[in-house]
């Protein structure tokens, strides 16, 4: 990066790592390496959303520290479930119900949680890479309607509705702390926040009477016991020439995830046996190590795709 061409220079991303960095300072050279490496692309969606952060949604000095201060717990959680799961080859939990009383019903936890969360699509590779696959996969004919499972911070929820002002939105969420965060992220983007309707509940069982032209599952399908139940309650609300963002993850310990996938394969096998056809998807492996290695060294992979009813 050049001095004189310095995307950083007065902007509001650079006062996100600032505030990350004073933190934490670790953090400092691993944020700092990773984005000296990037687009203009990049930029250009990571100072959008430094803007919508510090300008809208948390615009207080003292709501920016605290962000800061999510980032850096989200990010430790992750590396302290990382180390156990490590020495142990499981997930700490394998019950929703405990990641429920835990996480998603702790005000306090799910706020930290679903903020660093939403910092991370900037400074997380993996993270960044699969909302560039949802973007690049949004319907190309304008779709009438979309539900979102998990909506958790809202960010792919602003971006259906930056795309397709007119859509009618539903999101859903069995945290009330990110239906309220999702809430506020939205209010954050101005995009049209009439046609939203807010679902409350269990995805399992939640009472929605409709059929979707497109449904987004980002990051929920690891935090559920049944997941084939899961794939085969979301194909019941897609129209026959709907499709599906899905993304999950295998080896990936967290405060809140209890089904592990070990690899791939078990992912794309549940979602042929659910009924999909995946017509697109992406394999992101955390460490830089041989494919052939990534299941015995339990490589955390991040996985999404575009699925279609078979
Ligand atoms: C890791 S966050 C994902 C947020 C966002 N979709 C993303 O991709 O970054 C998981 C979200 O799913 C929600 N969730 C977990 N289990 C759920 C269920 N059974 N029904 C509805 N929402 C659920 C959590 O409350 C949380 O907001």
């Amino acid at each position: 990066m050049s001095t004189n061409n310095n995307p950083l220079l007065n902007s509001n991303l650079a006062k996100i790592i600032d505030l990350v960095s004073k933190a934490n300072p670790l953090q400092k050279k691993k944020i700092l390496s990773y984005v000296s490496n990037q687009d203009e692309k990049y930029f250009l969606f990571a100072e959008n959303l430094s803007k919508t952060i510090i300008e809208d949604f948390l615009t207080t000095e003292k709501e920016q520290i605290d962000a800061a201060a999510a980032y850096n717990k989200m990010c430790m959680d992750f590396l302290k479930e990382q180390i156990r799961f490590k020495k142990t080859g499981v997930y700490r939990i394998d019950d929703a119900a405990i990641a429920n009383e835990e996480v998603y019903s702790d005000p306090l936890v799910m706020r930290y949680y679903m903020v660093g969360l939403l910092i991370s699509y900037m400074f997380w590779p993996n993270h960044y890479q699969l909302f560039q696959f949802f973007k690049t996969h949004l319907p190309v004919n304008e779709p009438k309607s979309y539900l979102e499972v998990g909506v958790g911070h809202g960010l792919f929820s602003s971006t259906m509705l930056k795309t397709y002002p007119n859509i009618q939105a539903t999101c859903v969420d069995i945290s009330e702390t990110s239906i309220k965060t999702a809430k506020e992220v939205l209010q954050s983007f101005y995009v049209n926040t009439k046609n939203i309707d807010y679902v409350l509940g269990d995805f399992f069982t939640v009472d929605i009477n409709k059929k979707f032209d497109f449904i987004i599952m980002g990051e929920v399908l690891e935090h559920v016991n049944d997941a084939y139940g899961f794939m085969r309650r979301a194909k019941e609300f897609l129209k026959e020439d709907g499709r599906i963002y899905m993304s999950t993850a295998a080896n990936s310990p967290a405060l809140d995830h209890v089904y592990h996938f070990h690899n791939e394969k078990e992912i794309t096998d549940l979602l042929d046996q659910t009924g999909f056809l995946v017509e697109d998807d992406l394999v992101l492996p955390a460490d830089d190590i041989p494919k052939e290695l990534w299941e015995q060294e339990l490589v955390t992979l991040n996985y999404c795709c575009i699925l279609k009813h078979k």
